[in-house]
C-alpha cells in the first residue's frame, strides 16, 4: 500500500469514533481529507462538524455536512486530526498545513483527540519535522533569535499566511525531548500565537496506517 492508501485506511477507520447525533471536531490535512471523504457515507448520522480550517470547512460543506462555529459548542466528544509527527506518548508536532492555531482551539474543546496518520509519522523523539509556529509579524525577528539560542534554525514559511492572517516560522534542528516543557516555554514568548507542539493537547489514541492494517495506539 502506498502512503495515500494508508491515509485512506485510517480515514475510514476513524468513522468508528464518530458518535451518531453528535457534532464532531474535524482537523486539517491530506489524511483528514480522506476522513472527510469517508464521512460522506454516514453524513445522515452526523449532526454537524466544527472545522479547524477554511479548507476542511469547504470539503465538509461540499459533502453536505453542516459546519458549526466553535463558539456555538461548549464541548465536543471527539476531535479527529492528523499529525506531522507523533511519539510513543501521543505528543505531536502539527501545523505542516498552517492550521495549528484553530486545530489547537478545537482540540481544546474535545474530550478525546483521535490522531490519524500513516506509519511514517511515528517517531521516537519529536523534532525531525520542522516545528511550525504561528507568530505576530512584528515579533518574527525576536522569535527567530530565541529559537537560535535554543539551537534551532527558524525561517519564515515563504508565501504562506494562516487562516488568521499571520506568518508561520518553521524551526529546524530541535530535538524535542521534553514536549510539555518546551511547549510551555515557547507559549510565554511575546508574539507567539501558537506553537505546533501538541503536548498539553496530545492524542488520546492514534490510528496508524500500516501495510498490515490499522494499528491502534492508546495513550
Ligand atoms: C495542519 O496544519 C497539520 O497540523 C496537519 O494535521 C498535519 O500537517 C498532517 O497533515 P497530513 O495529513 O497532510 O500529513
Amino acid at each position: 500500500m502506498n502512503q495515500d492508501e494508508l491515509k485512506a485506511l485510517v480515514g475510514q477507520a476513524a468513522l468508528q469514533y464518530v458518535v451518531p447525533g453528535e457534532v464532531v471536531g474535524v482537523g486539517t490535512g491530506s489524511t483528514v481529507d480522506k476522513f472527510i471523504d469517508a464521512l460522506a457515507s454516514i453524513r445522515d448520522r452526523v449532526t454537524g462538524a466544527v472545522s479547524s480550517s477554511v479548507r476542511s470547512t469547504q470539503r465538509l460543506q461540499a459533502i453536505g455536512i453542516r459546519v458549526v462555529e466553535a463558539t456555538e459548542v461548549p464541548r465536543l466528544g471527539v476531535y479527529i486530526d492528523g499529525a506531522d509527527e507523533i511519539d510513543h506518548q501521543g505528543f505531536m508536532i502539527k501545523g505542516g498545513g498552517a492550521a495549528l492555531t484553530r486545530e489547537k482551539i478545537v482540540a481544546d474543546l474535545a474530550d478525546r483527540f483521535i490522531c490519524i496518520a500513516d506509519q511514517s509519522k511515528l517517531v521516537d523523539t519529536l523534532g525531525q519535522f520542522p516545528l511550525p509556529v504561528e507568530v505576530i509579524p512584528m515579533a518574527v525577528p525576536q522569535v527567530i533569535r530565541r529559537f537560535a539560542s535554543l539551537g534551532g534554525e527558524a525561517q519564515v514559511r515563504a508565501g504562506v499566511l494562516t487562516d488568521n492572517g499571520h506568518p508561520i516560522v518553521d524551526v529546524r534542528g530541535l530535538r524535542i525531548t521534553d514536549p510539555l516543557g518546551l511547549e510551555s516555554e515557547i507559549n510565554q514568548w511575546p508574539g507567539v500565537v501558537t506553537v505546533g507542539i501538541f503536548a498539553r493537547h496530545r492524542a488520546s489514541a492514534c490510528l496508524l496506517g500500516t501495510p498490515q492494517g490499522v494499528r491502534t495506539l492508546r495513550f
